[in-house]
């Protein structure tokens, strides 16, 4: 067994393993309830038509799991590319790919049933795999709906570097004009989530800037 990369992970250790020519995703959570809690949405969500990754195998005894390895190529990898080359088109078709996924998500019975969000909108938790957007990462799922997971995805994806940038303004800009076209919500609703999500994101960050 040979590890060929380590994947960036705050928490956890992630690696993409290779063992007799087949490769698989190993996460080590640092969490044994966090581990119970993905291991347990990775089996539920294997029987729905939700785009995840399979689990191939779990241990109790390290707190890890064992995953089908999807691609390299992250939403914000994706993103990042379609900056550079200018491609808003692209762009938002990623963002309204990634707002379907959350959309297939609010469907699921275990999700809409509890008023459950994704919550941890991180654009590296989102994996294109023949254009097909994939999520990962099932720890963080805690109270919340689909508005406020759109106002975070929203959120999120302007405050990555370059921050507000004019592209990522006018990629937002097409979204919304997508999300108000669905009637999904009403346009001052979602404007003051997004508001909300930013405050947030904010102090989340200024609080760690203090703590160093
Ligand atoms: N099945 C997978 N296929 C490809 N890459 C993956 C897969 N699972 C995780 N990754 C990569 O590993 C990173 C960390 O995994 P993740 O489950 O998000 O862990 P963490 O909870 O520590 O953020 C992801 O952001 C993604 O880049
Ligand atoms: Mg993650």
């Amino acid at each position: 067994m040979k590890i060929l990369k380590k994947f960036y992970s705050k928490k956890n250790f992630v690696c993409l393993l290779e063992d007799n020519q087949t490769m698989a995703v190993y996460k080590l959570f640092s969490d044994r309830e966090n581990y119970l809690k993905e291991k347990n949405y990775y089996q539920v969500f294997h029987d729905t038509n939700l785009a995840v990754p399979a689990l191939l195998a779990s241990k109790n005894e390290d707190c890890s799991i064992l995953l089908e390895y999807l691609n390299d190529e992250t939403a914000l990898d994706c993103l990042e590319f379609y900056e550079k080359y200018h491609d808003l088109d692209k762009a938002s078709e990623l963002l309204i790919s990634i707002f379907q996924w959350l959309e297939s998500f609010h469907q699921l019975d275990v999700i809409k049933s509890k008023n459950l969000s994704f919550y941890d909108m991180n654009l590296r938790n989102f994996i294109l795999l023949n254009t097909v957007v994939y999520g990962v990462d099932f720890e963080s799922i805690q109270k919340g709906d689909l508005l406020s997971d759109t106002a975070k995805l929203i959120g999120m994806y302007l405050n990555y570097d370059e921050k507000y940038s004019s592209f990522k303004l006018e990629t937002v800009a097409r979204f919304k004009h997508f999300i108000e076209k669905e009637g999904c919500f009403e346009t001052d609703t979602l404007e003051k989530t997004i508001s909300t999500e930013i405050v947030a994101i904010n102090d989340r960050r200024n609080l760690k800037t203090n703590m160093i």
